[in-house]
């Protein structure tokens, strides 16, 4: 029966012919003659259709009642059909039922995030989440290609470690036979180290931070890709990781084309991500903040987000006149059901950011040159620009203790992050390296942490010092920003945060 298997995302290569299909129920229908069964197998949707006289009445009656979800084979012909999902359709000639799905948990119709989340090990079959997961994976593959073809050598850092990369506060513990050490949350310190081994690196691993923020963009384990280079200036860092950027969601738009689609990602936008990105210094960004020209731009939001807060309305009113309509069918009402559901988050959001306006407002007016950017700050920045932008020269005390403190401004280091636009926020942050060993051993020494944990650090400095540097992209961050995802959570299998552990 599986003889000749082929996956849906082929069926082009196969009009005419018959073939067996294998996958599950994602939703089906039937009118007393006709059951459409539209079958997912992982590469695509097919609606195969199976009519009463082509196979036994046992048969029949068991496809017409057969759960979402139940897994199966299907054999029949091949017919292209441009209304049909995915182009193609299946003539069924006979069907195997592989294993049955009684009552699924997550029907058609939408659910709360919280029953998402804790149906994770079920929901990552729905189509959005497959979606993102296949954008996921091409993100991650341009990445590795992009620094393996041009001279990076992939180095593993440890996860185990004694030192604090990003600060103290999110360190999660670790007993290590008896003695305290912490989960990673950078693999940059032990990466510098190669650096002056092979000159160009990277590494790619999962990072973590105890994080208790309970924000959209931040997970307690994360991914993180993180390039270091020998010989390196700040100019020469934005330059790469602006083509680096750039590589990944031209890869992206070639390979995911229909992922995008079925998202309803910004193509458009992502289309104009080539370099030169847009550069400002956080002493731009501060001017900026304070400016007349942010508190005209937050009052133009106000009035978009109102507007669109009322027309979600009005959408939601013309769907429910229809659910309400004598003679519409079962399918189509849970259809609206479903657009009804995902409206109201929705307005939940733009009437969280409607609430929020007035802070961000005032938080921008009166922002004091020296504090780090919060995330308001940020959308803000990001959201004035079409494309990504990096912020350069933070204020020294606001940034890690390794990053480069510039020669001509001592109050400023020499990093950067980069903000995903249109709102989406920091994408990358990284940085030139202080490759001074007396003014780092200050900086480690300000920081209150103990000299004799950063020995190796510190001999980097010690024996044949050059300047260097790099960054760290977080992989969730930017699959969020070029699927168009709100929230980070969605853009990892099985997502980490202070308040779920669970799957
Ligand atoms: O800006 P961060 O903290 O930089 C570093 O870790 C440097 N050591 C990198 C380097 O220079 N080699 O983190 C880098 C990126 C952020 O821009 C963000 O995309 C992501 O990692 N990130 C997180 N993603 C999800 N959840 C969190 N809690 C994250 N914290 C950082
Ligand atoms: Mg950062």
């Amino acid at each position: 029966m599986m003889s000749n298997k082929v996956r849906i995302a082929d069926l082009k290569d196969h009009v005419g012919k018959i073939v067996t299909l294998a996958g599950w129920l994602y939703n089906s229908r039937s009118s007393g003659k006709l059951i459409f069964l539209i079958l997912r197998d992982g590469t695509g949707l097919c609606q195969c259709i199976v009519e009463k006289t082509a196979i036994s009445p046992e048969l029949f009656d068991d496809l017409a009642h057969l759960g979402q979800e139940s897994s199966l084979a299907v054999t029949g012909t091949v017919r292209k059909e441009e209304r049909s999902v995915g182009g193609y359709e299946l003539a069924v000639a006979s069907a195997e039922v592989v294993g049955r799905s009684v009552d699924y948990p997550i029907t058609p119709k939408s659910h709360g995030i919280d029953f998402l989340m804790k149906s994770r090990h079920l929901h990552l079959r729905s189509q959005r989440q497959w979606a993102i997961g296949k954008v996921r994976h091409t993100v991650i593959d341009a990445i590795r290609r992009f620094f393996n073809d041009n001279g990076f050598t992939l180095i593993d850092t440890p996860i185990f470690t004694t030192m604090a990369g990003e600060g103290e506060q999110t360190l999660f513990s670790v007993d290590y036979f008896g003695m305290p050490v912490s989960l990673t949350q950078t693999g940059q310190l032990h990466l510098e180290c190669a650096a002056m081994s092979y000159g160009k690196v990277y590494c790619f691993g999962p990072t973590f931070r105890a994080e208790k923020s309970k924000t959209r963009r931040h997970l307690t384990e994360f991914w993180m890709v993180e390039p270091e280079v020998a010989y390196m200036d700040l100019p020469g860092l934005l330059e790469l990781a602006e083509n680096f950027v750039s590589s990944v969601v031209a890869r992206v738009l070639k390979d995911n084309r229909a992922e995008l689609e079925l998202l309803g990602a910004d193509i458009a936008g992502l289309e104009k991500v080539t370099p030169p990105f847009n550069r400002i210094t956080y002493s731009d960004a501060v001017d900026t903040l304070r400016g007349e020209a942010v508190q005209k731009f937050l009052a133009s939001q106000l009035e978009s987000l109102k507007s669109q807060r009322r027309a979600a309305q009005d959408k939601i009113a013309a769907l429910e006149a229809e659910q309400s309509q004598p003679g519409t069918k079962q399918w189509r009402k849970d259809k609206l059901a479903a657009e009804v559901i995902d409206l109201r988050s929705d307005i939940a959001e733009l009437d969280a950011r409607i609430e929020n306006n007035p802070a961000h407002a005032q938080l921008a007016a009166e922002f004091a040159w020296g504090k780090d950017l919060g995330g308001s700050d940020e959308t803000i920045i990001s959201l004035m620009h079409e494309k990504p932008v990096f912020v350069t020269h933070y204020p020294r005390e606001a940034k890690a203790f390794y990053m480069r403190q510039d020669r001509k401004d001592g109050r400023v280091v020499e990093n950067f992050d980069l903000l995903a636009p249109q709102g989406f926020g920091e994408v990358i942050g990284g940085s030139a390296r202080e490759d001074d060993y007396d003014r780092l051993l200050a900086r480690i020494q300000e920081e209150g942490y103990d000299p004799a944990g950063y020995q190796w650090y510190l001999d980097l400095r010690r024996y044949g010092s050059v300047p260097h540097g790099g960054f760290g992209l977080g992989i969730e961050r930017t699959v969020a920003w070029i699927t168009g995802e709100k929230h980070i959570r969605q853009c990892i299998a099985f997502p980490r945060m202070m308040e779920k552990i669970n799957i």
